[in-house]
């Protein structure tokens, strides 16, 4: 787009479900807030919007599972993650949440418009449901036995014993979690978003933005020649967002409808809320009044940062939402991250495998900006990245500490030990004084621009390489040793130049530096174009005491760290083991299949007499709840028999039933009665008995069997 008036930028709206990890910040909040730092310090006007997205299953599952209501569940888990955004410097405008009154309204009416447009189509379906608790049952909701690997406590959407993905229908025995009834099929209506109608408008709009990263542009086109499907914008559920229809009692709007709205939403109330209207300028100039142009006026540049995992529902679904509805604009960019993993392995919620940021911070204090660093230098954008403690620190030690935190030290240091803290003045520059200004003005442009484009590792580097320019200058010119005190002078200022041209360019990357140099170079605000100025510090002008921007890690603190995760690696791989030996025990006390018996000889097999007979009657032995006495007529003769089938066949059933019989079995007494043979039976892997008969009629009773 020609350039914006406006830009809106938004990030995911992650589910108030559980406290937020490295993945996240690295995913889309870290890039999102340096892409807004850095045009706000270039005089933009942006809205920056985010909150928690409080409706759906994530939700309602973590309720289950903590014994707390939805409401309880995102209240709880809303203020850690407001915490965590705040402690980490991600400055958004607004951080909002869907639960609140104002986007149940707001999205219910954009729904209801929709509707009146005549946009969804009604579809029956047939869904499963508790009688018992009177609710439909999401997968998840249903338990029973894996159909793969034998654990009985599988779920309908997972086994997590086994990893299979399921279906409830595959389940043995399922039931519902929530009452443990058996789910009965139910015929429900839902109200579906024709998608496959909307494919041509919405190809057109994935072609009209071919610089798109090949990430994201690949997963839209992947859905697009599979073609698009109808999709279901309700749900049967009690927690969400009422659908504003009549008969549409016990259904709430779908999670995925109701959640971009919330940046619309969290735009309108940022704007009427009374504590932000004093706030409405930008780089000294007056904002709109409204939300509206934000989200609707053709000049605004609409940007969504999410993970890849979000990339269908803000490339498709939402914008085929926004075009029904009319009167919004479309997102210019979504520049979707990968995944991030920790330790080479793949970050994960429910194994703990992860680093929490409040834990973080309470374990490594003030060291907000050693993690937003590393975490910029292996950001995800292009592939998978991968967190690794040995890297951290030799990020922090090598990078931020021997090369950043090293050369702004040693500048000030010497100022205040020479100049009394006072910038010294700069006199005749030599030849690399001036390749060495020239090339310092041009950092603001590299960086910016590689911002821009969502290049955030490149810019960061190319911040660093700033730094270096400095470290490099100061070391090949050691003012320390030079007894020309105006050459030191010079030398001086222009390592200081260096020094607040940094602290504006690192600002969108490492804020709390930021803050920090600033305090020491005494400088007020600055914006992102005073860094092509190479004098931004006039001669005379008093520094404050120089600290220390970084330090090494801590290797206490480092091993403290690697050794969590050893712990938790360890735990996880016992508790592995346990599940697979008790998914080995129940699947062998399932399957009690025995191995086979020792080699016999047929002169051994053929001593026993086996025929076939028929059972005359059958009665139930008084106080046994296992043995049946038969009547058999063996051909032979008729006997009795006590057989242990009483749990699996009814005496009354069995009358007139061909059976095998070993008739020369050593007889034997039992509670009184003398038994004379035994009948031969199958059992199955569930312990199941049943005769083995002939196939045929033709089996009279004493035909042998051989
Ligand atoms: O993946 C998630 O955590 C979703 N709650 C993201 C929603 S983003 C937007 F649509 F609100
Ligand atoms: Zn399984």
């Amino acid at each position: 787009m020609s350039t914006p008036k406006r830009y809106t930028v938004t990030a995911a709206l992650i589910y108030a479900n559980g406290p937020i990890h490295i993945g996240h910040l690295a995913g889309c909040y870290l890039p999102s807030d340096i892409y807004v730092r850095y045009l706000r310090s270039n005089g933009e006007d942006v809205l920056f919007v985010s909150g928690t997205d409080e409706h759906g299953v994530p939700i309602m599952i973590r309720g289950f599972m903590e014994k707390k209501s939805p409401q309880e569940v995102v209240d709880k888990y809303y203020a850690v993650i407001d915490k965590s955004f705040k402690d980490f410097g991600i400055e958004f405008d607004i951080y909002s949440r869907t639960s609140k009154p104002v986007h149940h309204k707001f999205s219910s009416d954009f729904f209801k418009t929709l509707h009146d447009k005549g946009y969804f189509r009604e579809k029956e379906s047939e869904q499963n449901y508790d009688e018992e608790a009177k609710m439909f049952l999401v997968d998840r909701f249903i338990v029973g036995t894996c159909p793969r690997c034998g654990n009985p406590r599988a779920y309908g959407d997972q086994c997590e014993s086994c990893g299979s993905d399921l279906s409830p229908d595959e389940l043995i025995e399922p039931r519902s979690a929530l009452s443990g009834s058996v789910p009965v099929k139910k015929t429900t209506k839902n109200w579906f978003l024709p998608l496959d109608e909307m494919q041509p408008k919405l190809e057109k709009f994935i072609a009209s933005h071919p610089e798109w990263k090949a990430n994201v542009a690949g997963q839209c086109k992947s859905w697009l020649a599979s073609g698009l499907h109808p999709r279901a914008m309700t749900r049967d559920l009690n927690w969400g967002v009422k659908v504003p229809l009549p008969n549409a009692e016990g259904k709430v709007l779908y999670v995925w409808f109701d959640a971009p709205i919330g940046y619309i939403t969290a735009s309108k109330e940022w704007f009427e809320q009374p504590e932000t209207r004093n706030q409405l300028t930008y780089g000294g100039k007056p904002k709109s009044a409204s939300w509206e142009p934000y989200w609707k006026d053709k000049d605004t540049k609409l940007v969504h940062f999410i993970g890849k995992d979000n990339i269908v529902f803000h490339c498709l679904i939402f914008p085929a939402m926004l075009m029904a509805h009319e009167g919004y604009i479309l997102p210019d960019n979504v520049p979707a991250n990968e995944f991030l993993n920790l330790e080479s392995r793949k970050i994960s919620t429910s194994r703990n495998w992860a680093i929490w940021l409040h834990e973080y911070l309470e374990e490594m204090p003030g060291k907000q900006d050693e993690l937003r660093y590393v975490l910029t230098a292996i950001s995800p954008e292009t592939s998978d990245g991968d967190f690794l403690w040995t890297d951290y620190e030799a990020r922090v030690n090598n990078e931020l500490t021997a090369v950043f935190s090293n050369f702004v030290h040693r500048t000030m240091v010497l100022t205040h030990k020479n100049f009394e803290g006072k910038v010294p003045e700069a006199t005749n520059y030599t030849k690399e004084d001036i390749l060495t200004l020239e090339e310092i003005a041009k950092y603001p442009e590299k960086i910016g621009s590689l911002i821009a484009q969502y290049k955030f590792r490149e810019g960061q580097q190319e911040l660093m390489n700033l730094a270096r320019l400095g470290n490099k200058y100061l070391s090949d010119n050691e003012p320390w040793k030079n007894p020309d005190k105006e050459r030191v002078k010079t030398i001086l200022n222009i390592s200081l130049q260096i020094c607040a041209n940094l602290s504006v360019l690192c600002e969108p990357f490492l804020p709390f530096t930021t803050q920090k140099l600033r305090g020491m170079l005494n400088l007020g605000q600055m914006n992102w174009n005073n860094a092509k100025n190479t004098n931004l510090l006039a001669a005379g002008h008093s520094l404050n005491e120089p600290v220390m921007l970084f330090a090494k890690v801590d290797p206490v603190l480092l091993k403290k760290q690697i050794e969590k995760l050893d712990h938790i690696r360890k735990q996880q791989e016992e508790a592995e083991k346990q599940a697979a030996a008790s998914n080995q025990q129940s699947s062998v006390a399932a399957n009690p299949l025995e191995p086979q018996k020792d080699v016999t000889t047929f002169d051994d097999f053929s001593k026993m007499d086996i025929r076939i007979g028929t059972i005359l009657s059958a009665e139930k032995m008084p106080k046994s709840d296992k043995l049946l006495k038969l009547e058999v007529d063996t051909g032979i003769d008729k006997r009795v028999v006590l057989s242990g089938i009483a749990k699996h066949y009814k005496p009354e059933d069995i009358i007139g039933q061909q059976v095998t019989i070993l008739v020369n079995l050593a007889p034997r007494k039992m509670m009184g009665i003398e038994s004379n043979g035994m009948i031969l039976m199958s059992e199955n892997d569930k312990g199941e008995l049943s005769f083995v008969a002939p196939t045929k009629t033709n089996q009279n009773n004493g035909s042998t069997v051989k």
